[in-house]
């Protein structure tokens, strides 16, 4: 500032430019939003045209926009052989969709592809409605005949991403795990719908990794896998409402697999329906030395209808008997609450530890259980499984 400038103009100036600065670069009104329609970029909604281009090209204006956003897509069937959406954007981004996004039925377009749709590096992303049909059914059969397939395209995919909301979506017959969520912080999917057949190969429903803060609430899921699966480096996760069935139930794991691996900590698993499923609540690790855990894990107020493992922990997962290590699991399990679940079990033992002989598992809590086997009190099985018991609790505690 020169010297002998007035008192008076040195107070005023900050204002001055405040003033000029609102002016010049204020939008006219705050609540304005900037609008991109897919359609009016070249999407088409007749289920076979390639729309990719149209979408990206909305994201790319979207993403650049320095107010925040919103990509409409009306109703109508949009093909999409795969899109990628890059971030980091300028604002945040909302994709309103009306329609169903259709995947190519033909399993070899990208059936060798991790993604069907991935978000990538975006901070602040709405997702509101919306179909992502995956036509998975020919990669399932493929599977089946045990022909040498492709591992198939997750339906969706949120990566190294913060900030995301997503409600009222629906995912279906994905040719792999439905929505993935990897490397992601603050993350809520709401109000989501899962379907795909019973018999489909790995489609689970919701996997989350190397994550912090991920909530998924007021779910329906149903499919051949998982209904929500948990992996490494997964923290402070609220699940709560969510139905199951069909599909493998609500599992944190398989961990375990590498030997230096991250471990899972803070979930809590709230009112949860498990319908026909194979597990009700699972800790699943592979029998070999590893550094991952698992610790401070509440399922509370669970219903289980006529399910085959409603409660447990497995440390000698082996899918399918084949090439397994069968070493004692290096994962350490401790302070699992389970609270309040009832129901049917399709099997006799309803409960059952199944610990590692080097890490027993620890701080167990069983506090009002009552599953039942064909109308009679169920068993409960433990192995290297160590807690306490409260309240009602039947099977009677093994613990
Ligand atoms: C555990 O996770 C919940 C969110 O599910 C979070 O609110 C809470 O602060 C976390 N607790 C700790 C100790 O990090």
């Amino acid at each position: 500032m020169a010297k002998g400038t007035s008192s008076m103009s040195l107070s005023s100036l900050p204002l001055t430019l405040i003033c000029i600065a609102y002016f010049l670069f204020s939008p006219p009104s705050a609540t304005v939003t900037a609008q991109y329609d897919v359609v009016s970029l070249g999407a088409k909604a007749d289920g076979e045209s390639d729309s990719s281009k149209a979408f990206l090209s909305a994201w790319s204006s979207a993403c650049a926009s320095s107010s925040p956003a919103t990509i409409n897509v009306p109703a109508g069937s949009f093909y999409i052989k795969s899109a990628t959406f890059d971030g980091p954007c300028r604002s945040t981004v909302t994709f309103k969709i009306a329609g169903t996004l259709v995947a190519p039925s033909d399993y070899s377009v990208i059936g060798s592809t991790d993604n069907w749709i991935i978000f990538h590096q975006v901070n602040g992303l709405n997702v509101v409605g919306g179909v992502l049909d995956g036509q998975g059914s020919g990669l399932w059969a493929c599977k089946a005949s045990g022909k040498g397939c492709p591992q198939g395209a997750t339906n969706l995919e949120f990566s190294n991403s913060e900030n995301i909301f997503v409600s009222g979506l629906s995912s279906v017959n994905s040719q792999m795990f439905h929505i993935v969520v990897n490397g992601c912080q603050n993350v809520k999917l709401q109000g989501v719908m899962v379907s795909a057949l019973g018999t489909s190969p790995n489609t689970d429903g919701i996997h989350i990794s190397q994550s912090k803060d991920v909530t998924v609430l007021n779910s329906k899921i149903g499919t051949g896998d998982d209904c929500v699966s948990i992996g490494p480096g997964a923290s402070n996760l609220w699940i709560e409402n969510v139905a199951c069935g069909p599909g493998h139930g609500i599992s944190i794991g398989s961990l375990g697999k590498d030997s230096q691996e991250e471990g899972v900590q803070n979930v809590t698993v709230k009112t949860a329906t498990f319908t026909g499923t194979q597990n009700g609540v699972r800790i699943k690790s592979w029998a070999r030395p590893s550094t991952a855990f698992v610790r401070n894990i509440q399922f509370q107020h669970a219903t289980m209808n006529n399910v085959q493992n409603p409660i447990i922990i497995d440390q000698n997962y082996c899918p399918d008997d084949d090439d397994c290590p069968h070493e004692a699991s290096g994962v350490r399990i401790s302070d699992v609450t389970y609270q309040d679940i009832h129901g049917t079990s399709a099997t006799e033992v309803a409960v059952k530890f199944d610990c590692s002989t080097e890490y027993p598992c620890t701080g167990i809590t069983m506090e009002d259980v009552k599953l039942t086997y064909r109308s009679q009190v169920a068993e409960a099985s433990c192995e290297n499984a160590g807690g306490t018991a409260s309240g009602s609790v039947q099977p009677t505690s093994c613990l």
